[in-house]
């Protein structure tokens, strides 16, 4: 599909087939999260694959219902410490040439390293990558004729236990995917005129 045509298309799905996915769209889908930006090129996000029958059925205990009927669901977290890696990805992206030609030296005030975070900041920081990762996902599962839906309602620490993450792992979003039993129109949105304040 045209790229404008995938966001046209892409709905929260709430109900899902039982036809399970195709392997080499999984494969796709995840493909897609790998090649998301991130800042720094940190590339935080990590991802849990729950697929069985009997993990689906723990997912009933921790979220909405709806989660645990889609074939497929990703646990997408991030990893909390990816910032670490922060000269060992700047050094790969100094080999990949990403910054030739360009003036690195920013305005005081501007930096956006992680020295200048605290925990939850930096947190915030690296969940932002996450997401980005996560709506790539999505856009990718629309191309490919799958539906899928943002979830934020669940009982992290059930999952946490569950899943045993590590401390480092903080779970951001459950992102169900399956063929859609259902085709919803499009949700309401704010209009331009009230998202763009102005042009300066
Ligand atoms: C960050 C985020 C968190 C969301 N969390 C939930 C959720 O926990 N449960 C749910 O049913 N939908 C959730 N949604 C889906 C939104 O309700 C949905 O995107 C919105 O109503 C617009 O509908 P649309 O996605 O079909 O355009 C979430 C969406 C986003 C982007």
């Amino acid at each position: 599909m045209e790229l404008k045509s995938v966001i046209e298309a892409r709905r929260s799905i709430r109900r899902f087939r039982p036809d399970p996915i195709p392997e080499e769209h999984i494969e796709q889908i995840l493909e897609a999260a790998r090649l998301a930006p991130s800042g720094g090129n940190t590339q935080p996000w990590r991802f849990i694959l729950i697929s069985s029958p009997a993990a689906r059925e723990k997912l009933q205990e921790l979220t909405l219902g709806f989660v645990a009927a889609a074939p497929l669901t990703i646990a997408c977290c991030t990893d909390l410490e990816a910032n670490r890696a922060y000269r060992e990805r700047y050094r790969e992206l100094l080999q990949a040439r990403a910054f030739e030609g360009v003036q690195l030296k920013m305005p005081e005030g501007a930096s956006p390293g992680d020295a200048a975070m605290n925990a939850d900041q930096l947190k915030g920081y690296l969940n932002l990558n996450t997401a980005i990762a996560v709506e790539h996902m999505i856009l990718r599962a629309t191309d490919l004729g799958l539906g899928s839906c943002w979830v934020m309602m669940f009982d992290r620490k059930k999952l946490a236990d569950w899943l045993e993450l590590a401390p480092n792992l903080a779970p951001v979003c459950l992102l169900p995917l399956g063929y859609a039993d259902q085709q919803p129109l499009p949700r309401p949105r704010k209009g331009l005129n009230e998202i763009v304040l102005k042009t300066v």
